[in-house]
């Protein structure tokens, strides 16, 4: 009897403490004029259930304080914005103090200098640098024959297999996509080294920054030096050769007619970013691309079509030129609306620089804003019937200039390298569907958090044509 009355006893006083503290960290955020919310648990807030239940979190949240709310995510405290109009403001106004506010571990691992990490001058520097890397000419004479080339091999070398585990095939292709574009003339040791780092910095970026042995922030920092010093070797066998390199690295440490010069430091961190901007993003779109033309046939039919139009003016080994890659209207399509309905982003980060007015609320100085965009690439105000797969949404031209702000950020962030994407996207399909008919074999278990609706063991019975 005495044991229950002091468990009794104990639970009481351990339910007064925890609502004690809930109301004292709730209280500590309602001394200005905030938007509602709840800001949970002192130091932890609400990272748990939105890190546990994901969209359904932001959903819940919405039903209960609208589309603008408070909530402590992460560790800092955060203002979600899921409105169209407050998030176009948001994303095209960073010079009025709202600049990326992304995790500290992805800050540490991707590099100061990473675009993600810097504003004013130094994003202009390094945003110019990478425009320069891929535009149209850059596309047209080095980029897409690389892509080209490594889509082809990569994916005639599945003739082999006759199960693929297509989730982690294009987590692969993506990878080894970018770096032939980076570096094209690496070492297949080195290739190999540079993946098994590549793959450890990715997780590291995504972890709490804890640095203690073992954990994957400090594998995450430990991977990335590693990065660093195969990219200073690389870089300095480049200066003792003296030869020329028309690879991305080539024009980076290019010192005459540069007009976006940068230091040493500069290079591996652009490096890096590019690395990391296409890997995830790529890879889920081509894969999550397969699935949904799987599910519809009429998709997948006119999408071949375009493609074996484009086969039958060639011979067999003929590369894609940009033409081609611009007259796949329909497969252009199929990549946004897969992008808008697989939400490979959903959302982008921006902190507030100085206190300032959002929305008619003042919100405080070093708060962090989640533009939480998932939601409105299902908007029935945006688009008919939003929760079906319907590329041909996208064949009128409009849809794309209005709305793809979404799929791909927006002002001064807008992603820089959304057609390199498209071209990567497009050749992989170009040359899956005109070689490969599949089937899916499992994969209905959807993992929805932190890596977006990809379905877990998707894997593809492939077959040749
Ligand atoms: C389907 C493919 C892609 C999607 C959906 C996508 C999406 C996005 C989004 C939403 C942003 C905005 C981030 C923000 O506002 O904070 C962004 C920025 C960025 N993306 Fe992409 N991206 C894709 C492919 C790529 C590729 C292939 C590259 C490689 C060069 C790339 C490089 C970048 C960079 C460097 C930024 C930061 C831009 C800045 O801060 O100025 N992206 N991307």
């Amino acid at each position: 009897m005495g044991i229950v009355m002091v468990i009794i006893g104990f639970l009481f006083v351990l339910v007064l403490l925890c609502s004690a503290l809930l109301r004292w960290n709730e209280m500590r955020y309602n001394k200005t004029n905030l938007p509602p919310g709840t800001m949970g648990w002192p130091i932890f807030g609400e990272t748990t259930e939105f890190l546990k239940q994901g969209p359904d979190f932001m959903r819940n949240q919405r039903l209960r304080y609208g589309s603008f709310f408070k909530s402590h995510l992460l560790g800092c405290p955060t203002l979600v914005s899921m409105d169209t109009e407050i998030n176009r403001y948001i994303l095209k106004n960073e010079s009025k103090g709202l600049v990326p506010g992304y995790p500290q571990s992805m800050l540490d691992i991707l590099g100061t200098c990473n675009m993600a990490a810097v504003h004013g001058s130094s994003h202009r520097l390094m945003r110019g640098s990478l425009l320069s890397l891929i535009s149209s000419a850059m596309m047209r004479d080095h980029i897409l024959p690389k892509v080209d080339y490594f889509m082809r091999s990569y994916l005639g070398q599945w003739s082999e297999l006759e199960n693929v585990d297509i989730q982690d095939k294009t987590k692969h292709m993506a990878f080894l996509s970018s770096l032939s574009q980076i570096a094209g003339n690496l070492r297949k040791p080195l290739v190999e080294e540079f993946k098994n780092e590549f793959f450890k910095l990715v997780v590291g970026t995504l972890s709490v920054p804890i640095d203690l042995p073992g954990t994957n922030y400090r594998c995450g920092i430990q991977a990335r030096k590693n990065i660093d010093r195969l990219l200073s070797e690389l870089m300095q066998e480049r200066k003792d050769s003296g030869e020329t390199f028309t690879d991305m690295l080539g024009y980076l440490m290019k010192k005459e007619d540069n007009r976006y010069p940068l230091t040493d430091e500069e290079i591996r961190d652009q490096v890096v970013t590019i690395l990391y901007s296409g890997y995830e993003t790529v890879s889920t779109t081509s894969m999550m691309a397969l699935k949904y033309l799987h599910d519809h046939p009429k998709a997948l039919e006119e999408l071949r079509r375009e493609h074996l139009t484009i086969r039958e003016r060639k011979r067999q080994d003929d590369p894609l030129d940009l033409e081609n890659v611009k007259s796949m209207k329909f497969t252009r399509a199929v990549i946004l609306e897969t992008s808008r309905l697989a939400t490979i982003v959903n959302g982008v980060l921006r902190k507030t620089t100085r206190d300032m007015e959002i929305n008619g609320y003042l919100i405080p100085k070093g708060w962090r804003i989640y533009v939480y965009t998932r939601e409105i690439n299902y908007d029935t105000n945006l688009y008919k019937d939003p929760l079906i797969f319907n590329p041909w949404r996208w064949m009128e031209k409009s849809l794309e200039s209005q709305n793809s702000c979404f799929v791909f950020g927006g002002g001064t962030r807008l992603c820089p390298g959304k057609e390199l994407g498209i071209v990567e996207i497009s050749s992989f399909l170009h040359y899956f569907v005109t070689r490969y008919r599949w089937e899916e074999m499992g994969g209905d278990k959807l993992m929805v958090f932190p890596r977006v609706f990809a379905p877990k063991g998707f894997h593809l019975r492939i077959s040749p044509y």
